[in-house]
């Protein structure tokens, strides 16, 4: 008799069923990228998400169950854990202001994840992200290629996004690659941006790409400062999903993504966004870059002060 077909699908964990949380599910889903278990501490919310999600299923033509819960027991055996738990930022606040409240709930979250899927590939999405992705790669024991932190496809999405406004030409056909932290001294890379291939220093001038390069640093800033009651959502879970799915259909896609380096760069002990290779053994090669002097420096400067505040996570942390 001929075996029987494996019949499990890949599985993806969210913790944190909150705004950016349900829209990757829902993403994920509707993709049909993966079945999802969508985790939160709020009794009832992610049940109700979950059934939401489940009565589109025959409109949306997918057949992904989608499980929520407030027990990691319903999390195991997942091939991908994506954690969104934490505070997003009120007007005003920066990400690091969230330092404090989120560096718990990661390190919580990430430690009562792993216990139940030892396997799987950990993506963290709570601010401060650089951070949080420090704190969550210490708490699970992981190897560098298998937890890392989304920002970098992110801010480049939206550098795209700004560079495909100001030209009038189909967002899909920019690229950009936007380095370093999320936050205010992320580096975006004017000089590989392009659009199909023609560099954008070809097509603005330099005040004006100075502009777009201000506007996507804040980015998230101008959305919470708009909506004044959370941050953005739709364009962090799309961007989510992208590395989601490099992981699932080995697609080996090269994007930024924050991870922690060992020398790369000449940089050590930190984590922060560069360009990775992304696969379904989770990060294959970190890509070095010849960065100019000056891109170098602001790639430096941007580390160092992620290196401050996981200096400072690291006393709130021994001090609870
Ligand atoms: P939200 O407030 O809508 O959702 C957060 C969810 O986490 C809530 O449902 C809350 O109940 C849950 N939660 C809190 N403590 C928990 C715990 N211990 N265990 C499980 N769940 C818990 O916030 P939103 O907008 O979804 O943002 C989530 C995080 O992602 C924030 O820290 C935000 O700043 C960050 N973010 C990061 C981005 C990036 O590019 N890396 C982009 C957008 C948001
Ligand atoms: C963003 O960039 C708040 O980090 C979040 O939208």
């Amino acid at each position: 008799m001929s075996s029987p077909i494996p019949c499990h699908l890949p599985r993806v964990t969210i913790v944190g069923a909150g705004r950016v949380g349900s829209t990757l599910a829902q993403r994920i889903a509707e993709k049909n990228l993966a079945d999802v278990v969508l985790l939160d501490i709020v009794e009832g919310m992610p049940q109700g998400l979950a059934l939401d999600l489940l009565e589109a299923r025959g409109i949306e033509r997918h057949n992904r169950q989608i499980v929520g819960t407030n027990n990691y027991a319903d999390t195991a055996g997942s091939e991908i854990v994506v954690i969104t738990a934490g505070l997003p930022r009120k007007p005003g606040m920066s990400r690091d202001d969230l330092l404090r409240t989120n560096a718990k709930i990661v390190v919580e979250a990430a430690k009562n994840a792993i216990a139940h899927s030892p396997n799987a590939i950990f993506i963290v999405v709570t601010n401060p992200l650089d951070v949080m992705t420090y704190l969550a790669w210490q708490a699970t024991g992981l190897s560098r290629d298998r937890i890392m932190g989304m920002a970098g496809v992110l801010d480049s999405a939206r550098f795209e996004a700004f560079i495909a406004l100001e030209l009038g030409v189909l967002p899909a056909d920019v690229k950009a690659m936007v380095l370093g932290s999320h936050g205010d001294l992320m580096v975006p890379l004017s000089r590989y941006a392009t659009v199909n291939g023609i560099p954008i220093t070809e097509l603005l001038d330099a005040a004006t790409i100075d502009r777009l390069i201000e506007r996507t640093r804040n980015g998230g800033a101008e959305i919470v400062e708009l909506m004044q009651t959370g941050g953005a959502f739709f364009a962090p879970a799309s961007a989510t999903s992208v590395m989601v799915e490099s992981i699932l259909l080995n697609q080996s896609r090269l994007l930024p993504i924050a991870t922690y380096l060992q020398g790369e760069y000449g940089l050590e002990d930190v984590v922060i966004g560069v360009p990775c290779r992304l696969g379904c053994a989770g990060i294959e090669s970190i890509l070095e870059l010849n960065l100019s002097d000056s891109e170098r420096q602001a790639l430096h400067t941007s580390a160092q002060s992620v290196r401050k505040n996981i200096e400072r996570s690291q006393e709130i942390l021994a001090a609870t």
